[in-house]
């Protein structure tokens, strides 16, 4: 019989620094998030002093490179800390995701150098926050359909249009825009800028009232003949789309932790919840009702989390993570539904009522199968990859 070999890279063992973060981020989320989430999502209350000490943790540019003030972590370590932050408030760990992922990660991978010391230095320290525009009232899942122009006038462009559901869209102070300059050449017609926000003609429309993730800061921007200079556009003219679908890439092992974190959260209080109260003269945790539950909860996290890490190794082995971040979001979604609904039902009428905390989770776990592509569109990036 071959001997058997022994492996070192499948190693489910974090190190030191993975564990110091995760221990960091689950002390801020219990010490900072959590006084205060019900109010704030009652009050939908954009939760700005948790993002200005998150940005003193070095939460917000985590993998960016210290030479940009950045946190020099790997992405296992983004999602172990996303995953802690989302347990108490996904409306602090959005905020998160958009600035690790897709702001910082964009900027520091396909940015200028000019642009990385003028931009990505402020945003990777937490002194400003930023925010992705690509969506827009006709051109949400079908990204390539954009309306929004950026007419070329030399040495600056000129943009008008819409753009929809923007997170941060009120509290940043610069705005990543996807634009169309050239619609005869189609996706390749497409530009990505930065934007900020006091330039004039940039509008901040209104804000969502929404079902979840309510302290979330979520607007309409309306650019109205913004003015932007040349040297503002990241990469070659026509890189848009790409430069929008490589970051969103990366964006969706974010939102999938977050997700999996949400998933977690309600998976905890259910199960402490289910060992206090007493039913038919027991626990309900020793009913098997309830202890079905628990175990499918349980399985199902383990798995959506192996998928978050597995695609944050990825990236961080500078592998393709493209397959693997839409696997993770499609799954850990999924799950984040389906645990936070049957933790509410183990919590019977209390998981109705706020103070239990489960019912926010679970209306803010369903936009995690809608935002950085819904769960139809990662279906189709899966899909592709898998029948190529
Ligand atoms: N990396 C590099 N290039 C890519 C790519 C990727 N991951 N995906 C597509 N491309 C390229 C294609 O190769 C193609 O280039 P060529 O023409 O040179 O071959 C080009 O981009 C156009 O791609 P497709 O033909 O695949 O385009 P499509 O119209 O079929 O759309 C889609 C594909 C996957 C549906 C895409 O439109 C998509 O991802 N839509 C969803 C958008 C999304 O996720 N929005 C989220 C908004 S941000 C947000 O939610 C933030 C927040 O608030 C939390």
């Amino acid at each position: 019989m071959p001997k058997r070999k022994t492996t070192t890279i499948m190693n489910f063992q974090f190190t030191e620094e993975q564990l110091a973060v995760q221990m960091a981020a689950r002390e801020f989320a219990q010490k900072e998030c959590l006084p205060g989430v019900i109010e704030r999502d009652e009050k939908q209350q954009f939760p700005a002093e948790q993002i200005k000490k998150l940005g003193e943790l070095g939460f917000l540019g985590m993998m960016v490179d210290p030479k940009y003030g950045g946190g020099g972590m790997d992405t296992v370590s983004y999602v172990l800390a996303m995953e802690e932050i989302s347990k108490i408030d996904a409306s602090v760990s959005v905020a998160m995701s958009v600035n690790n992922s897709l702001v910082c990660w964009g900027l520091e991978t396909f940015g200028t150098e000019e642009q990385k010391q003028k931009y990505l230095t402020k945003l990777a320290t937490g002194e400003w926050i930023g925010a992705f525009c690509l969506s827009e009232p006709e051109a949400g899942s079908d990204a390539t359909s954009q309306r929004t122009t950026a007419i070329d006038k030399g040495d600056h462009y000129v943009l008008n249009g819409t753009k929809n559901w923007i997170t941060n869209g009120n509290s940043c102070s610069v705005y990543l825009v996807i634009a169309q300059t050239d619609a005869a050449k189609g996706s390749k017609g497409i530009n990505a800028f930065i934007v900020e926000k006091n330039t004039p003609g940039v509008v901040v429309g209104a804000k969502e009232n929404k079902l979840g993730i309510r302290g979330s800061d979520t607007h309409s921007i309306l650019f109205n003949d913004v003015i932007v200079p040349k040297e503002n556009r990241i990469g070659e003219d026509g890189f848009g789309f790409k430069f929008a679908m490589k970051t969103l890439a990366g964006g969706r092992i974010g939102i999938a932790s977050q997700a999996l974190g949400i998933a977690s959260g309600a998976y905890e209080l259910a199960l402490a919840y289910s060992k206090q109260r007493k039913a038919f003269g027991k626990e309900i945790s020793n009913h098997q009702a309830i202890q079905f539950k628990l175990a499918d909860m349980a399985t199902e996290i383990e798995a959506a989390r192996l998928l978050c890490l597995k695609s944050a190794w990825e990236k961080d082995n500078h592998l393709d993570y493209t397959l693997s971040g839409s696997m993770a979001k499609v799954f850990a979604s999924e799950v984040a539904m389906r645990t936070t609904v049957e933790a509410v039902q183990v919590h019977g009428g209390y998981g109705f009522v706020k103070e239990y905390h489960v019912e926010r989770l679970m209306r803010d776990a369903k936009i995690t199968q809608i935002y950085e592509g819904t769960s139809e569109v990662n279906r189709i990036v899966i899909s592709r990859t898998i029948l190529k």
